[in-house]
C-alpha cells in the first residue's frame, strides 16, 4: 500500500486511523454479520451509530441544547436553495460575496426573495475579506449569509461580521472542526462533510431550534424543510448512512486527539509552515491579504502559469498530488484539512525549496 499527500480541496484527505477502522468494519460492523452500508437505517446497531455521532459533535462543538444538529443530502450547494426556502420570512437576506461560492448562494437566494449585496471583495479576485463591522445590514433583512473560510480564494473571516442583531448564516464547509467556534454567534452554519469530515453528499447544519419552522417558502419541497428533518432526527428518509458512520470516526478522531483547541493549534502549526516559507520565497508568494490568511486552503503562484504547471507536474510525480489551483484562479493551492499531516506539508515545503533553487535564476 503507498499512500500520497494529497492536498485536494475536497472531496480530501481523511485520517489514516478512520480509513483503516472502517477497513477492518467492512463486511462485518460489531459483530452485526453486515456492513454498515448493508444495513437499515432504522435498526438498533445503525440507531447507535447515528445517536453517538450527533452526541460526540455536540461536544467537540459544544453546542447549546436550543441548536438541532441535522445530517442532510445533497452537499453544500442545496443549502444555497434550502436556507432562503426556511429562514426567508421577510423575503430578504443580506449577501456578504467573498467567492465563488458566496456568489452562487447568493444567486440562488435570488430566486425566492430580495438578496442584497451588502460587501464583496470581487474588485480584488476575492482575495480579501471586507470591513464587515458596519454594514449597511438591511432592516427588514430575515439573516446576513456568509462563507466563512473561501475554499477557493483561501481567505476566512477572522471575526464575524457585526450583523447589527439580524441572524448569521454561514457555509462553513471549507473550515468546519478546524478549530473551536461558539455557535451561539450563528443562527444556522452548514458544512458539506467532503473537506475536513467524511465522504461528498453528506451535509451537517447545526440550526437554532426557533429558526425551525413550518413557514417555508410556497412550495419547498418536503426534503428542503428542516422542520421535516428536525422532528424526525434526521431519519425522515435513508439518510447518507454510511456517510454519517464515518463523519461518527471523524468526530471520535477529533475528541481522541484532544479536541477542537489541540486540533487548532495542529492547523496553525501546519499552515505556518507553509506561510512562513512563502514569506521568504524568491519565487513563489501567497495571494491573499495575509491578515485574512485561511488555515485550510493556501492558494500560491510563481507568476508564470508554465512554471507553475511544473510544479504541479514534478509535485504529483514525487507523490504531492492535487496541488493545481481551482480553474477560476489558477496558480498552485493547498489544501491541509485537519486529516493533513505534519509530515504532508514538511514534505510540500522541501519540495517547493528544491524547486526554487533549481528555478530562481
Ligand atoms: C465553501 C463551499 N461551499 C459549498 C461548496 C459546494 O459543496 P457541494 O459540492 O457539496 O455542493 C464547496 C465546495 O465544494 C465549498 O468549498
Amino acid at each position: 500500500m503507498s499512500r500520497i499527500f494529497n492536498f485536494s480541496a475536497g472531496p480530501a484527505v481523511l485520517p489514516e486511523e478512520v480509513l483503516k477502522e472502517a477497513a477492518a468494519e467492512m463486511l462485518d460492523y460489531k459483530g452485526s454479520g453486515m456492513s454498515v452500508m448493508e444495513m437499515s437505517h432504522r435498526s438498533k446497531v445503525y440507531e447507535t451509530i447515528i445517536t453517538e455521532a450527533e452526541a460526540d459533535l455536540r461536544d467537540l462543538l459544544s453546542i447549546p441544547d436550543n441548536y438541532k444538529v441535522l445530517f442532510l443530502q445533497g452537499g453544500a450547494s442545496t443549502q444555497f436553495a434550502a436556507v432562503p426556502m426556511n429562514l426567508m420570512k421577510n423575503k430578504v437576506a443580506d449577501h456578504i460575496v467573498t467567492g465563488q461560492w458566496a456568489k452562487k448562494a447568493y444567486q440562488e437566494a435570488q430566486i425566492y426573495g430580495v438578496a442584497n449585496k451588502i460587501a464583496s471583495s470581487e474588485d480584488k479576485t476575492f482575495s480579501y475579506i471586507p470591513d464587515c463591522s458596519d454594514l449597511p445590514i438591511s432592516e427588514d433583512a430575515d439573516y446576513v449569509y456568509i462563507c466563512e473560510n473561501n475554499t477557493i480564494y483561501g481567505t476566512k473571516f477572522k471575526t464575524l461580521p457585526n450583523t447589527k442583531g439580524k441572524d448569521l448564516v454561514a457555509d462553513v464547509s471549507s473550515c468546519f472542526l478546524s478549530e473551536p467556534v461558539d455557535i451561539a454567534k450563528y443562527g444556522l452554519l452548514f458544512a458539506g462533510a467532503q473537506k475536513n469530515v467524511g465522504p461528498a453528499g453528506v451535509v451537517i447544519a447545526i440550526i437554532r431550534e426557533d429558526l425551525i419552522t413550518e413557514d417555508t417558502f410556497p412550495g419547498t419541497p418536503t426534503m428542503l424543510k428542516y422542520k421535516i428533518h428536525a422532528d424526525a432526527k434526521s431519519l425522515y428518509n435513508t439518510p447518507p448512512a454510511y456517510g454519517i458512520y464515518i463523519c461518527g470516526k471523524v468526530f471520535k478522531w477529533l475528541k481522541d486527539l484532544g479536541g477542537l483547541s489541540v486540533m487548532k493549534e495542529k492547523n496553525e502549526e501546519k499552515a505556518a509552515l507553509l506561510y512562513d516559507f512563502l514569506d521568504q520565497s524568491k519565487l513563489f508568494s501567497g495571494t491573499v491579504r495575509k491578515e485574512d490568511r485561511s488555515l485550510m486552503n493556501v492558494p500560491f503562484v510563481t507568476g508564470n502559469d508554465e512554471l507553475d504547471a511544473l510544479f504541479v507536474k514534478e509535485a504529483k510525480a514525487v507523490g504531492l498530488e492535487n496541488l493545481k489551483g481551482h480553474r477560476s484562479v489558477g496558480g498552485m493551492r493547498a489544501s491541509i484539512y485537519n486529516a493533513m499531516p505534519k509530515a504532508g506539508v514538511e514534505a510540500l515545503v522541501a519540495f517547493m525549496k528544491d524547486f526554487e533553487e533549481k528555478h530562481s535564476a
